[in-house]
């Protein structure tokens, strides 16, 4: 089997291109990919790409993920997150392909404090999130055969991310100020991916699994929970850092203004990907812990 993958340097691309890999034949392209075209921007080239390569499953790993930047070019952002999603679920409904797909907790309003359910009523605050709803329609509109996995707060050890943000901060600074009245789980890149190669493993087997699951790491935090997760973990691991426990200081979001709005309730309800799938989904410490391992080079 042939599996097409779209966004193979982002984070959850980066590990999808690991967990992938003992599934079937895999072909993974970037935005600047020369043999196929894997630019979201190119809507006619992502179809000729898909037409020439025949794939059985398509994962798409590829979305503008710059939330404040998206709400200046709100057109661009569309057509990457949501046609470009379009047009694959049309190629994998006229091919009988199953296209697995991510979405966010950002197509919720944030109120409220239970998870999310799968069923509750869609309210994006923010360009990104509405053209993360509106690709989410268009897949599901197509009635290919899917798998859309709404996530949160995703890291990877690779590139930038919050914890390693914070742990230089950290090293900078006296006091830190982080938001803690939004409240959600850190999902680990790797978590995303694993789960993503187990997930197709079963819907090819079983067709009718087909649908939308809310895929986030176990447990919740805020913003200054994660933080004060990270620098207590560093300060174990023998890390000088010039901030200490008592001078990290919670502050509401609004200590913090961008053009983007974001959810104050993360919260995601995962039993139905728990259930159908048969699968447990860890605590987010576990995963950031490993992440902190391997940035800090330690085996702890
Ligand atoms: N990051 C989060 O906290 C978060 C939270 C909830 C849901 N999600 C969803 O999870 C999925 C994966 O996110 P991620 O964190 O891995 O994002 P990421 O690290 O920002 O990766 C996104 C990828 O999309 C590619 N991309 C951007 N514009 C493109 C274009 N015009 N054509 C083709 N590729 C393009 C980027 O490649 P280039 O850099 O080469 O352009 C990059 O490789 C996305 O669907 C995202 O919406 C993420």
């Amino acid at each position: 089997m042939k599996i097409l993958l779209f966004g193979k340097n982002g984070q959850v691309g980066w590990e999808l291109q690991r967990s992938l890999a003992p599934l079937g034949e895999l072909v993974a392209l970037d935005s600047d990919s020369q043999e196929l075209c894997g630019d979201f921007t190119d809507l006619k080239g992502i179809t000729n790409t898909i037409r020439e390569a025949t794939p059985g499953v398509i994962v798409n790993a590829a979305a503008h993920t710059a939330v404040d930047k998206a709400e200046s070019e709100p057109e661009l952002v569309r057509t990457i997150n949501a046609f470009a999603p379009g047009v694959l679920a049309q190629e994998a409904r006229r091919t009988n392909a199953w296209l697995v797909h991510y979405s966010t907790d950002y197509v919720f309003d944030g109120s409220g404090d239970k998870p999310w359910l799968e069923t509750d009523a869609t309210a994006p605050l923010s360009v990104y999130g509405a053209t993360k709803l509106e690709g989410e329609q268009l897949i599901r509109q197509a009635n290919c055969l899917h798998l859309i996995f709404r996530t949160s707060w995703v890291y990877g050890a690779r590139g930038g991310n919050f914890a390693k943000t914070m742990l230089r901060l950290a090293q900078e600074r006296d006091s830190l100020n982080v938001i803690n009245d939004q409240v959600g789980a850190p999902t680990g890149a790797e978590l995303l991916a694993d789960v993503t190669a187990h997930a197709i493993r079963t819907a090819l087997q079983r067709p009718e699994v087909s649908g939308l699951y809310h895929l986030v790491a176990g447990g919740e935090t805020s913003w200054h929970g994660y933080a004060s997760f990270v620098l207590d973990f560093a300060r174990r691991a023998g890390i000088p850092l010039k901030v200490l426990p008592d001078a990290i200081h919670p502050v509401p979001t609004s200590a913090f203004p961008t053009p983007a709005k974001r959810p104050h309730n993360s919260r995601m309800d995962t039993t139905k990907l728990q259930n159908t799938f048969g699968l447990n989904l860890p605590m987010w410490q576990a995963g950031v812990a490993r992440m902190l391992s391997e940035v800090l080079g330690r085996s702890s």
